[in-house]
């Protein structure tokens, strides 16, 4: 099994609002890998990072992506930073893979101070440009189509994505 749509891009950007539009339109499920590893280990992402830091949560995020992309047949969304690992990314490359995009004036806005998000937790202005330069050429690498969200509501992104794909609701 894999999946129809994977969808890759910053947090906040709408992967789930929008993901949940799209299987709702595709008539199939949604699955969300950050969702995935909350439910496996027990506890939160925040509380991942600030327990046991960055480079082990992103093992279990490489492992639960990895899982997710062979099971899974419907809209699959992955948490923003597992395109950071090359193995997640050379897999991608026999997927059909929407990347939504948005600029940091919009993803600052969208995001704001939040606690939920730990790599945003301090001036989030700042990150996310950094955040957004280490990670552009990567969204962009494994896309097989960027939808631009700035200034869209999660019915138009989901119209564009399904546009750009060429794929028919059911
Ligand atoms: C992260 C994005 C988050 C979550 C974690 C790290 C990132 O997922 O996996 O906080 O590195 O961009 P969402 O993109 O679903 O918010």
């Amino acid at each position: 099994m894999s999946p129809l749509i994977v969808l890759v891009g910053p947090m906040g950007v709408g992967k789930s609002t929008v993901g949940q539009l799209l299987a709702e339109r595709l008539g199939t499920g949604y699955r969300d890998t950050d969702d995935d590893i909350v439910a496996e280990q027990g506890r939160s992402i925040a509380e991942i990072f600030v327990e046991e830091g960055e480079s082990a949560f992103r093992a279990i995020e490489k492992a639960a992506v990895h899982k997710a992309l062979a099971e899974h047949g419907g809209v699959l969304a992955l948490g923003g930073g597992a395109i950071l690992d090359p193995d997640t990314r050379a897999l991608l490359a026999g997927h059909r893979v929407v990347y939504l995009s948005m600029d940091v004036e919009e993803a600052v806005k969208r995001t704001g101070l939040n606690a939920a998000r730990p790599l945003l937790a301090i001036n989030p202005r700042k990150q996310w440009r950094e955040l957004m330069e280490a990670r552009r050429h990567l969204y962009e690498e494994v896309a097989t189509a960027v939808v631009p969200t700035d200034g869209r509501t999660p019915e138009e992104v989901t119209r564009a994505a399904l546009n750009a794909l060429e794929l028919k609701e059911a």
